[in-house]
């Protein structure tokens, strides 16, 4: 039984960003289910995806930010690339269907994706929902 999913409560209020977000945790759930199943061939499947899309994710964030002049936003930058390295560091064992580097992965998307959605970017939320409305 995964424990791992999309809820509310990560809710920011911006459409783009949440959709993405909500991509991310699926992903991260998908993980889950793939572990508990002990099926390598879709753990390996987990790291490409996530890799590709929380770059495009981080890109999107990023001009976002600096569109409405974001004063954290360099700041911002060095988390998601944190998410990065570590991303590297896993990438490629769990693209082999290492269930162990998976398990590490999964620890990690856990407690990162949840922290970072609930404290940096919603930081921003308020002032990115001004932008759209302005739009
Ligand atoms: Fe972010
Ligand atoms: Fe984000």
């Amino acid at each position: 039984m995964a424990t791992i999913r999309w809820s509310d409560d990560l809710i920011i209020d911006d459409s783009q960003i949440d959709f993405q977000h909500h991509q991310l945790i699926d992903a991260m759930s998908d993980l889950e289910d793939a572990l508990a199943a002990g099926d390598p061939g879709r753990v390996a499947e987990a790291a490409p995806f996530l890799r590709l899309y929380a770059q495009v994710h981080f890109a999107d964030e990023e001009r976002v930010l600096a569109l409405i002049a974001w004063p954290g936003l360099e700041e911002h930058r060095l988390l998601h690339r944190s998410f990065n390295r570590r991303l590297d560091e896993l990438e490629g064992a769990v693209a082999r269907g290492d269930l162990a580097a998976g398990t590490t992965l999964l620890g990690f998307l856990a407690a990162w994706l949840q922290g970072h959605i609930r404290g940096a970017d919603r930081a921003f939320a308020e002032q990115v929902r001004a932008l759209r409305q302005t739009k």
